[in-house]
């Protein structure tokens, strides 16, 4: 049985119901799975003055807990284009791993979600995947088995390069039923693969 974490970074909520999505896929393919958020970093007062969602279920991860995964499934919202700095500093953390190549070969993705349609989905993703290409992973995207990603009369999430969701200027769009839809394809696609890799 593939052991699986799902790692997210969330200020306002979008990309935490995008990784209990993405667990509940990989779950109904059979992995074990965690839900972990990394360190919020922005001073208190900034994070309550920003509205942040600061209450959220999921335990702060730690690097060492990495390496006891065969698959990490990375999400985090777009800031400015790439990738929010709360996730991009808990992975600069990861020197060590690297250093022992503690995670070759295990299987990453990437999810993420941005304000609007044009924002930068595809390079926060992109900004993501190429971190766990430097750790060495084995990268699975969001094919177009999923096809609501195709779907050209509503506004939705989801890429090839990963599963996302747009949450509007005001953070008042929640993931639709495609988005999530494509978050819990990723979770069950990464898991069958490290089921093939692991087992
Ligand atoms: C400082 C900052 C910069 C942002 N930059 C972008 C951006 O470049 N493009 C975009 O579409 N959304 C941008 N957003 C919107 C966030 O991506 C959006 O709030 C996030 O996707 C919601 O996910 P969350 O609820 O999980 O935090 C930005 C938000 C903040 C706070």
């Amino acid at each position: 049985m593939a052991k699986v974490l799902v790692l997210y970074y969330s200020s306002y909520g979008h990309l935490e119901t995008m990784a209990n999505a993405v667990a509940e896929g990989a779950r109904a393919a059979g992995a074990t799975v965690d839900v972990k958020r990394v360190p919020e970093t922005a001073p208190l007062e900034v994070a309550k003055a920003a509205h942040f969602k600061l209450d959220q279920a999921a335990p702060v991860a730690t690097i060492a807990d990495l390496e006891h995964y065969d698959a990490i499934i990375v999400g985090a919202p777009t800031r400015f284009g790439r990738l929010a700095s709360q996730m991009a500093s808990f992975l600069d953390q990861a020197g060590g791993l690297w250093m022992r190549g503690a995670l070759n070969g295990k299987v990453g993705a990437a999810f993420t979600s941005t304000a609007t349609q044009h924002g930068g989905q595809e390079v926060t993703l992109f900004s993501m995947i190429t971190n766990l290409l430097h750790f060495g992973m084995v990268i699975v995207g969001l094919p177009y088995s999923h096809q609501g990603q195709m779907n050209m009369t509503e506004i939705v999430g989801g890429s090839p390069y990963g599963a996302t969701t747009l949450a509007a200027g005001d953070g008042s769009r929640q993931p639709s039923e495609i988005d999530l839809a494509g978050a819990r394809h990723q979770g069950e696609l990464v898991a069958k693969t490290a089921a093939k890799l692991f087992s």
